[in-house]
């Protein structure tokens, strides 16, 4: 990084001026002692310096540049491949705070400990300084943050998945901007001489949020929602804190755009847990003719009540962070163009021979492949159960890239939003889709909204949990008072024009395990009944859950389904939803006097109405 790190260093030897950004990144490097402090600028130069570092270090190997130009391959050290819940905190200064969904420890106690791991950890490293921001650079309040690591690989996938570098820098010193502080190290120190590992990373593990004073300290791991400290810790977790503070709403949601064959375009944003489909809803191709999907975002949604009374979304991200294995010419076809255009990363998966990657659910798998960790992979292999991807891998490719991303992408105002999904993944129980009655009784849906564990964070997978709002790992503060914040939203503004709330599933199972419905491009009918709802045009049944498709009311025009298979997609069954009641008691008795009431009121109604 030698030539670059000269002409941006000179003189002072910081390109800035900004004096909180100067006392952070000094105060971060005499703690960590660095042997180099590189600012980065963004620069295609900066790029190509980078990937060569992680190159010559093995952390990166260059995909076949006829396949995939300028795109690279990693595979990280088998302990760090997921989000780890048990090792995230919110170290709120009261613990009443944090409430009883994170784990919290006091701040000063957290710091003093985090300090005695941070000492020296950069030794042997180079410290790269990323000035960046969520949203956009000419938002109103733009959203600052500066991020600094000890890892190439965490500063080149940065710059894929947030804007950064020098114009962001530049503007956060005319501004003498807030900013969040972002500290990131892998913990893996190098003594003089020492060889470097392809992905350093440390046993020991702590990603921690002060939300009082909105920083961020990570350690010890490499993997994306863990180290790419803009996502899920400042977009979601400090930046849920700023909302209920200012009035808005910070969420686990994509956002798409829907135009019908007549013309009408509709927005919908969908909140659904890790690994529970968000990224390919987003990028839906539609079975049902006439109609199209447009992208805004996979990840994250930012949403604010507008002068008209709407809410408004916008994705603060530059990037998708997708699960790999699933992916494919059917499931997602907008994705594989998106991926194929090159400029990506691609961690976890297999490599081919010829320099390409591959992953379980992909097409034409190859004769032989290296799986991710290292192991020589054959279709014979496969058989016995070897995997070339691990189920966590990820693709990390430019939003700008897609070619159906929605031009409202750009703007900084947003997209009105007129329909909110909550899901999750729930083999039984929960049918296709249903309509809550009003916001109260969506709020209480997304409350008690529950779902299997993914390989998207370190755990048990298939365990069904309650994930509010699929926010659970990512809400910043109590959970009661979240919900608090979502009913207040529907009370202090006008909630008949807030978006319509609808529950969905795409993973309920026959009796033989299999998916009872098709999902994918298929899900189309599903948003094509929900903003027909929205418009008063599709019919439903009331019960005792919400507001069900009648069967002639979901378009199957084209889908080869039984009636009778169909009344079962769609199947509400009193006693499998009574079965839910001790669970969700359960789960509300958790936040003791911090429930809004109203929820409890809403539970009250679904027993009765059960019961009648
Ligand atoms: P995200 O992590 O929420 O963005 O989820 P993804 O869209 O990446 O999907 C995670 C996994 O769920 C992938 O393996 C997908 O293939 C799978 N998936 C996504 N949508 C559907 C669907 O409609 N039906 C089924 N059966 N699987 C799906
Ligand atoms: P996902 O994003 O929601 O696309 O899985 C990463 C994560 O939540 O860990
Ligand atoms: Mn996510
Ligand atoms: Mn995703």
């Amino acid at each position: 990084m030698t030539a670059t790190q000269e002409s941006s260093t000179s003189a002072t030897g910081h390109p800035t001026t900004h004096q909180g950004i100067i006392d952070f990144v000094e105060g971060v490097a005499a703690m960590t002692t660095p042997d180099r402090v590189y600012w980065c600028t963004g620069s295609d130069e900066e790029w190509t310096e980078l990937t060569a570092a992680l190159e010559s270090t093995g952390t990166f190997t260059r995909l076949n540049p006829d396949i995939k130009p300028n795109s690279f391959h990693a595979a990280s050290d088998p302990i760090d491949v997921a989000r780890v819940e048990d090792r995230t905190y919110i170290c709120s200064v009261d613990e009443k705070d944090c409430g009883p969904t994170n784990n919290w420890m006091d701040p000063e106690e957290m710091k003093e400990r985090m300090r005695g791991l941070y000492a020296g950890c950069m030794k042997g490293r180079t410290m790269y300084v990323i000035p960046f921001v969520m949203g956009h650079l000419d938002a109103e309040k733009p959203m600052f943050g500066i991020e600094v690591t000890d890892s190439a690989y965490v500063t080149a996938s940065m710059r894929v998945m947030a804007r950064m570098g020098s114009n962001v820098l530049e503007r956060m010193t005319e501004l003498d901007a807030d900013f969040v502080p972002a500290l990131h190290s892998v913990g893996h120190p190098l003594e003089p001489g020492e060889a470097d590992v392809a992905w350093p990373c440390n046993d020991t593990k702590y990603i921690v949020q002060f939300p009082e004073e909105r920083a961020i300290w990570s350690f010890g791991s490499g993997y994306g929602g863990n180290a790419l400290l803009g996502k899920k810790c400042y977009a979601l977790r400090i930046a849920s804190v700023m909302a209920r503070d200012e009035g808005w709403l910070a969420e686990h949601m994509l956002i798409l755009k829907l135009t019908s064959p007549q013309g009408v375009t509709k927005y919908v944003a969908a909140a659904f847990p890790s690994a529970c489909g968000k990224t390919n809803l987003a990028m839906l191709e539609p079975t049902i003719p006439g109609w199209k999907v447009e992208t805004l975002g996979d990840d994250i949604a930012w949403m604010r009540v507008g002068d008209d009374g709407r809410l408004w979304a916008v994705n603060p991200e530059y990037g998708f962070f997708g699960v790999a294995p699933g992916t494919n010419e059917h499931t997602n076809p907008n994705a594989m163009k998106t991926i194929n255009k090159g400029n990506s990363v691609f961690t976890n998966v297999g490599l081919t021979e010829d320099g390409d990657i591959w992953w379980e659910g992909l097409e034409n798998p190859p004769a032989r492949a290296t799986t991710w960790k290292g192991e020589e992979w054959t279709p014979e292999k496969a058989e016995e159960g070897l995997l070339t991807s691990h189920p966590n891998s990820r693709y990390c490719t430019p939003i700008k890239q897609c070619d159906i991303l929605a031009d409202e992408y750009d703007d900084p105002r947003g997209v009105p939003i007129d329909a909110i999904l909550f899901g999750g993944r729930r083999k039984t129980t929960v049918p296709l889709v249903f309509e809550a009655r009003d916001w109260t009784h969506g709020t209480f849906l997304g409350a008690t909204l529950s779902s299997e564990t993914t390989a998207a964070a370190v755990g048990q997978v298939g365990l069904v949990r309650r994930d509010p709002m699929a926010m659970l790992p990512f809400i910043g503060y109590n959970a009661g008072n979240y919900f608090d914040h979502w009913i207040s939203m529907g009370k202090d503004h006008d909630a008949a024009k807030l978006p319509k709330i609808f529950y969905v599933n795409w993973f309920r199972r026959d009796e033989d395990g299999g998916f009872l419905w098709p999902g994918f491009g298929e899900n189309s009918r599903v948003l094509k009944w929900v903003v027909e709802r929205i418009d008063g045009q599709a019919a439903a049944v009331e019960t005792a859950i919400g507001h069900v498709p009648t069967p002639e009311s979901l378009d199957t025009d084209g889908l080869d389904m039984t009636e009778e298979h169909l009344r079962d997609v769609l199947a509400v069954d009193p006693a499998e939803w009574r079965a839910e009641l001790p669970e969700i008691q359960e789960w509300f008795e958790k936040f003791g006097d911090d429930l809004p009431t109203v929820l409890w009121t809403e539970l009250d109604g679904l027993r009765a109405r059960l019961d009648a």
